[in-house]
């Protein structure tokens, strides 16, 4: 049911409609040829929808203490004319390996130490490796398709079976630990951009670029940092890729002397503030660094040139609170939350000025952005939609588009439905920057089931639903990739 306005006072779900049911475990892996559907697929929508998300967060012995470190599987979604098939498969890294021959987590996560005796758990500190359990966004990069997580280890997998492949390999020249799992894609250069975090005694930003076609890999501009930000995502313009620092930092050195999971060594330091590394993509020149008052976020939106300065979109929240409230038990118990997520405008000048200017885009609360990213992505847009909270204390519970120019939203949502990121995938040969759909797997708590939503991306109206064999636990993101790309 969409609704114009933003969102609007209700109680908090019931036990029974509780958004806890979508942090409970898939272990079942199933293949189905065939959906059965409600509505009408387009007939242009021929292409699969790959996603990936933490769907099992009891490892035997031990339970992951964050949402962020459930294992990964794969789900893939298949439109081909006018039906929809369906598979699910756990990603078969060296983390699920090990969760399956211990019970525990045995590698370096986001926020859960890896199981066994105290001297175990403090030896892992010196011993384990980065995670690869790539839960985060599935992207294709020289004709391979992968899973991201936060680290250097993709891991390639078979579209057609979904079975694990291997890591895909970052070169070693391009040195570093921790990375995003949204890198760009610029389609004028053919090329992919990410950034790998460097830690240690001397810890680097680096970017870097990889060929679309060939793989090639090549490091952009590198900046030294003391105390180096969790960073999630970053910005890119047609010119420009931005790097912001949010004053969520890290002393290298604590990954050695703490005894802490990794986000855990870090600390808000509100008094540093937001900066802003822009930096040039032909040369990797670092044009400026500009300040503003302290914010943090998850998800860039977009950024662009206009006349003299960079228009850098994010989702802000005030600051990292958010993290702690996605600590899995709190989820588990159908806790209220309180996501403070809005998109924000920093208006960075890219001549003499170091004055940053900031504008609210809207005042509804949401995430996991998305937008037409083949035809605005790094140029002055319009439109963009995300998974927002309808109700207050609710987990996400909407599909939301924005207007950014008219400051206006639109809404979707249904009773106990808990929808994930909404992927726009843009009707062939139609001009506007809205024409096309959203596909998003939305949870059904009442019925404990899950069905793949399509609405049509301009006025949210729903065009078909289909039906899973089974609830699928919240994740993060994926990509649409149509037939024949
Ligand atoms: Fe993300």
């Amino acid at each position: 049911m969409p609704q114009e306005g933003g969102t609007q006072d209700g109680a908090r779900p019931t036990q029974a409609g509780s958004f806890a049911a979508g942090f409970e475990n898939l272990e079942q892996e199933v293949s189905v040829d065939r959906l059965a559907v409600e509505g009408t697929f387009p007939e242009w929508l021929s292409g699969t929808l790959l996603r990936t998300a933490p769907c099992n967060c009891d490892l035997g012995r031990q339970t992951v203490c964050h949402w962020f470190d459930g294992l990964a599987m794969l789900h893939k979604f298949r439109f081909a004319a006018g039906q929809i098939s369906y598979a699910n498969r756990f990603l078969h890294s060296d983390a699920f390996v090990g969760a399956e021959k211990t019970g525990g987590v045995t590698m370096r996560s986001f926020a859960t130490d890896p199981c066994g005796t105290l001297f175990q758990r403090v030896l892992s500190k010196f011993t384990a490796k980065w995670t690869d359990n790539c839960n985060v966004n599935v992207i294709t990069l020289a004709d391979q398709t992968m899973a991201l997580t936060e680290t250097r280890l993709p891991v390639v997998f078979d579209p057609e079976t979904l079975q694990t492949l291997g890591h895909y390999k970052i070169l070693p020249d391009v040195k570093g630990d921790i990375t995003v799992a949204h890198p760009h894609y610029d389609s004028e250069r053919n090329c992919l951009y990410s950034y790998l975090l460097q830690l240690g005694m001397k810890s680097c930003y680096r970017l870097f670029s990889i060929d679309r076609h060939s793989g090639a890999q090549r490091v952009v501009a590198e900046l030294r940092t003391d105390r180096p930000a969790y960073m999630h995502s970053f910005g890119m313009s047609r010119r420009h890729l931005v790097l912001v620092e949010f004053p969520l930092v890290v002393n290298p050195l604590s990954f050695i002397f703490r005894f802490q999971p990794f986000i855990r060594n870090y600390r808000w330091r509100p008094e540093r503030g937001l900066r802003f590394h822009v930096f040039e993509k032909e040369g990797g020149r670092r044009v400026k660094t500009v300040e503003a008052e302290a914010a943090f976020s998850f998800h860039h939106v977009n950024a662009y040139e206009r006349e003299d300065e960079l228009v850098v979109d994010f989702v802000a929240h005030p600051d990292a609170a958010i993290i702690d409230q996605l600590d899995l038990a709190p989820l588990r118990a159908g806790k209220p939350i309180n996501p403070g997520g809005r998109p924000v405008r920093y208006r960075i000048p890219l001549g003499a000025s170091a004055t940053v200017r900031v504008e609210s885009l809207s005042d509804t609360r949401l995430e996991l952005p998305r937008f037409n990213y083949a035809q605005v992505a790094g140029k002055s847009y319009r439109i963009f939609w995300g998974a927002g909270t309808h109700r207050p204390g609710n987990f996400i519970d909407s599909i939301v588009k924005v207007d950014v120019e008219r400051g206006q939203t639109l809404t979707w949502w249904e009773e106990d439905a808990y929808p994930g990121e909404p992927v726009f995938v843009p009707q062939p040969d139609a001009a506007g920057e809205d024409a096309g759909v959203l596909l998003s797997v939305v949870l059904d708590a009442r019925r404990n089931r899950s069905f793949l939503l399509v609405l049509d991306a301009a006025d949210l109206a729903e065009i078909a639903r289909a039906e899973c064999p089974h609830p699928i636990p919240f994740g993060f993101h994926g990509n649409y990739f149509a037939a024949g790309d």
